[in-house]
């Protein structure tokens, strides 16, 4: 049997990819921009099963069925994917016959409620990409080469879920129709803490809420304000400027949740801990010395801050929030192909 891990990091943007200009392709409604996550990744192992006629997921930690047949009809668009792509790189496909096994697990604990379809498909497109090409070294060569390869691969990752194709490089990342780019940044090196309030799973999806959205009063320019925000936010990554980074990220992520909160029927992520850290955030700090503070489509808060000052911000966050459980992640690189 031919096997191989891989390994993809998920991403959290500070200029977020909410509302689809196409929802079949996943295309969205404005630029984003994200940090890559080396802590918070999944991994994956997969292999031809040359006995098996069907593709199967062996473990996935809390999919839900629904979940499994998204996987499964991203493995056959993979498939098909790579048939265009190859040729541009003089890849050949692999003949073996047979079904592919996957086993899936993350990195971080399965409970945390930040599981994100990120990670996972950014894995699962490189690990099926890899498999369906005949020469596993030539494909891991070129794919490291960053000539295209990576792009391609992101561009088809982000039809099964949007926020995978940032997962492709790192540490930050831009996003904008069909293409990614990686963002120039004079930052210090970030860590991200994740104050995670809430591991239960949540109740309206993301691909939901890209729906829901568009229903809310503040939709009508909301594209211009993001994509406005991105270039002030590659601007402000450029000349390394902490603070304003600090100010684009909690109005992006404060517009969005906005979002949320003003559909038809509105919806909400917070629980009330999110609202006392982000309370805390909002009396104690000012513009002028709040660390990067953001949050996903969920409850928990993510804040980003050098790592120079790691241990003490993860002492505050003990002292103010005991009982909160804190997840720490490093910025890191893309999705990569581990071993056979
Ligand atoms: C709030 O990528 O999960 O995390 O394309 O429907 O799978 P689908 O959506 P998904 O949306 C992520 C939304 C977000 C913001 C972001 O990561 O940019």
């Amino acid at each position: 049997m031919t096997k191989l891990r891989v390994i993809a990091p998920s991403n959290i943007a500070l200029i977020k990819y909410m509302g689809k200009s196409d929802f079949s392709a996943n295309l969205p409604a404005n630029p984003s921009i994200s940090m890559t996550l080396e802590g918070l990744c999944t991994e994956i192992e997969v292999e031809v099963d040359e006995r098996s006629l069907y593709d199967r997921l062996e473990s996935h930690p809390g999919i839900s069925s629904s979940g499994v047949d998204r996987f499964l009809k991203h493995i056959e668009r993979v498939r098909q994917g790579v048939q265009k792509i190859f040729p541009f790189y003089d890849l050949k496909q692999s003949l073996r016959r047979g079904g592919l096994v996957i086993r899936s697990s993350n990195t971080f604990p399965d409970s945390a409620g930040i599981a994100s379809s990120a990670s996972s498909f950014a894995a699962l497109t490189l690990a099926v990409a890899a498999l369906c090409a005949h020469d596993l070294e030539k494909f891991k060569k070129i794919y490291l080469d960053k000539k295209g390869l990576q792009e391609d691969l992101a561009r088809l990752s982000r039809q099964g879920s949007g926020s995978s194709c940032r997962s492709f490089g790192g540490p930050w990342v831009f996003w904008c129709d069909e293409d990614v780019e990686p963002v120039l940044s004079h930052l210090p090196e970030l860590v991200d803490f994740v104050l995670v309030v809430s591991e239960s799973k949540k109740n309206v999806s993301s691909s939901e809420a890209h729906r829901r959205i568009l229903t809310s009063p503040l939709w009508g320019g909301r594209s211009e304000r993001a994509s406005a925000r991105a270039d002030r936010l590659r601007s402000a990554l450029v000349s390394g400027d902490y603070f304003l980074v600090s100010q684009i990220a909690w109005e992006e992520s404060w517009e969005m949740h906005s979002l949320f909160h003003t559909s038809d029927p509105p919806f909400t992520y917070w629980q009330p801990s999110t609202l006392d850290i982000l309370n805390f955030f909002m009396n104690e700090f000012s513009s002028q010395n709040r660390p990067i503070v953001t949050l996903d489509a969920g409850p928990n808060v993510h804040v980003l801050v050098p790592s120079v000052e790691e241990l003490k911000w993860f002492e505050l966050f003990r002292k103010k929030f005991p009982d909160i459980k804190i997840l720490k992640s490093k910025q890191g690189l893309g999705a990569r192909i581990e071993s056979e």
